[in-house]
């Protein structure tokens, strides 16, 4: 049956499994109650403060300012968050949520771990179990991540199908939550899935731009003229944009992952290419990168947080509407973007970040200094020093990892 709550024009939707569904409408109803209730929203606003560390900063990127000589590049700090990303405003959320509806296991999928970390972290705050599916491509490639949510009690299990990445992860945890349904909370990480998940997981991340507006207002005394911001899933980008959807004038980017040329299996561009294709996945429909039979195409990024074939149903509408943009930058662009960011504002940012970063580094030198633009920072780079390392610092990097092997 067609529920209009249930899409952003077209796209959205709920399309699962009969055996999830009054999980889902379960879900539905509580957040629809508790969103609006003083108690719960108390208690959220004061873990966001005193656990996770909000307000993030709102930081004037001077010294790239001045070396771009063009639009003044604020950054919103999401990697001073604790767990070092955005991913942790949605998983307190949901986590209390979860509470309410009396669960005591989360489970979650994850790609560059930044969303099991902070799953595996707020388990642990409030005393519920927790397991987390991850491709074994991207275990390995944020191998940090998962040293760490061992270490907070989760339990990380391996997915060893398909292309091992964020997308086989998704189906682990969706079969594992319908064999599982009655302890089980499937804490989702982004703006995507079936409904309600990506209009509540985008409610708890728009505490970002709600920050902005307040901030940038203090600091400037008017509104940005572009938000830019890195597009996996969705969440931090729609984040940011959503409290500033009032104004018309502001330009909205989202960044995809260009990866290492334009053939299948080399990216996770999805709207940014010639015509992007509806399709149905993962329980929502949305633009997917998919083969002529509708079977989801393989992808590559260099950050795992971007690889990933779809993308959330509310940007495919708000980009049909022609309310935002989308942009690609390939693997390559994003690694030289870390670097300048390192070296020029001593920030390491997450290589999904490095996205944005890459894209502004572009755009900023076409504007004059009254053109105001803020980048996110989803994440700090710490958990891609296994890629990063490997890439810009190849002889010393293979050295360490030689004598460490051999000191085990
Ligand atoms: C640091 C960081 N930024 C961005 C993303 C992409 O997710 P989303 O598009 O939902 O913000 C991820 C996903 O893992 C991430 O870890």
């Amino acid at each position: 049956m067609f529920n209009e709550e249930q899409y952003f024009g077209e796209f959205g939707g709920r399309y699962v499994p009969e055996a999830l569904s009054s999980a889902l409408d379960e879900l539905d109803r509580a957040y629809r109650r508790l969103k609006d209730d003083n108690e719960f929203k108390h208690e959220l606003e004061s873990e966001l403060n005193d656990y996770v560390g909000r307000p993030s900063p709102l930081y004037l990127a001077d010294n790239l300012t001045s070396n771009l000589s063009g639009s003044k590049i604020y950054l919103k700090l999401e990697s001073h968050n604790h767990t070092g990303a955005h991913k942790i405003n949605n998983a307190v959320g949901q986590a209390l949520v979860a509470r309410e509806l009396g669960k005591n296991v989360l489970i979650a999928e994850t790609g560059a771990g930044q969303h099991g970390l902070a799953t595996a972290t707020v388990a642990a705050r409030f005393g519920m179990g927790c397991k987390v599916f991850m491709g074994e491509v991207d275990m390995k490639r944020q191998y940090p991540n998962v040293y760490l949510m061992r270490l907070l009690g989760a339990d990380v299990i391996p997915v060893p199908h398909g292309t091992r990445t964020l997308k086989d992860a998704i189906n682990a945890t969706l079969k594992y939550w319908i064999e599982n349904i009655e302890d089980c909370h499937y804490l989702l990480g982004s703006a995507l899935g079936p409904h309600p998940y990506p209009a509540m997981v985008r409610d708890f991340q728009s505490v970002i731009g709600r920050e902005v507006r307040e901030q940038i207002m203090e600091k400037e005394g008017r509104l940005p003229d572009m938000l830019v911001a890195c597009v996996g899933g969705g969440s931090n980008a729609l984040g940011l944009f959503h409290p500033f959807m009032d104004q018309e004038n502001i330009r909205m980017i989202g960044v995809e992952a260009g990866g290492r040329g334009d053939g299948p299996g080399e990216h996770a561009t999805r709207i940014a290419v010639s015509q992007p294709k509806p399709g149905i996945a993962h329980g929502y429909l949305s633009y997917f990168l998919q083969d002529e039979n509708g079977q989801l195409l393989p992808t590559h990024s260099v950050s795992a947080g971007l690889d990933y074939a779809g993308i959330g149903p509310e940007h495919a509408w708000l980009y049909k509407e022609g309310r935002t943009e989308y942009v690609s930058v390939r693997d390559h662009e994003a690694v030289e973007a870390y670097k300048v960011l390192a070296g020029s504002e001593g920030i390491i940012p997450a290589l999904e970040s490095s996205h944005a970063v890459a894209f502004a580094l572009k755009e900023a030198p076409k504007h004059g200094g009254d053109h105001i633009m803020v980048v996110n920072i989803s994440g700090r780079g710490d958990k891609d020093i296994f890629i990063t390392a490997a890439l810009t610092d190849k002889d010393n990097w293979k050295n360490f990892l030689k004598e460490e092997a051999c000191d085990v």
